[in-house]
């Protein structure tokens, strides 16, 4: 691919990978703290403690990801030695963002403590919104004994695909991060955050 002038990133969730991947040749990582939406890894380290670390070891680019939700975010990635950010969960809630309006206004209603972490016995640690399935997916995953058979049906992506598309909340399992914790940022965002305004967020006094 980088022969063909394709960039190759490498998403990382600890520091001991990066040699791996700094060795291997990429042109950049992306490092996802343990706040992020998606996959975090299973060493539980955030971003704060994550993203100086790997710029204390790694000469290619790096990408903040995770926890990250306006500028303020942005300008302490690019502090702490990263080069840009990676955001999923904000954006989600913007004016161009094609997912329900329920979706939208379910992230600016959500917290810090409204996601839940799936497939922790598994070893494929998710962090995704809090609701009723993934509560369910929760308590068998804590059995101790699940596999991923036991929750195919309840993680299963056309689920997903209902939360997203049709606003059915409880409808399936959907990505979401601990930025939705960020209420200054995100309690317009449904009907008057386009993702332009996103980054010019630098205080939360400035309303
Ligand atoms: C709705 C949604 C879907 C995502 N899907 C994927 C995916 O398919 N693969 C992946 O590697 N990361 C996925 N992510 C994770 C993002 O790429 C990004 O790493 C993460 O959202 C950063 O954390 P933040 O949400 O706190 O900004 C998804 C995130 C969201 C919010």
């Amino acid at each position: 691919m980088q022969r063909g002038g394709v960039v190759a990133g490498q998403v990382i969730e600890a520091t001991g990978r990066r040699i791996e991947a700094q060795s291997l040749g990429v042109d950049c990582v992306s490092i996802d703290g343990f706040e992020c939406a998606g996959h975090p890894g299973e060493d539980d380290v955030g971003g704060l403690i994550l993203f100086p670390a790997a710029a204390d070891r790694l000469s290619i680019p790096i990408i903040a990801s995770g926890g990250i939700a306006d500028a303020r975010g942005l300008i302490a990635a690019l502090a702490l030695g990263c080069d840009g950010v990676n955001m999923g969960t904000r954006f989600m809630a913007t004016v161009e963002s094609p997912i329900h309006e329920n979706a939208k206004k379910q992230i600016v209603a959500n917290d810090e403590r409204s996601t839940n972490l799936i497939f922790r016995a598994m070893h494929n640690t998710a962090r995704v919104a809090k609701n009723a399935v993934s509560d369910e997916v929760v308590a068998i995953d804590r059995r101790g004994n699940a596999t991923f058979a036991d929750v195919k049906d309840l993680v299963a992506g056309a689920g997903g695909a209902i939360v997203l598309d049709r606003g059915e909340m409880d409808a399936g399992i959907w990505s979401a991060g601990q930025s939705q914790a960020w209420f200054t940022t995100f309690r317009h965002a449904p009907n008057s955050s386009p993702a332009s305004c996103v980054m010019r967020k630098r205080s939360s006094k400035a309303g």
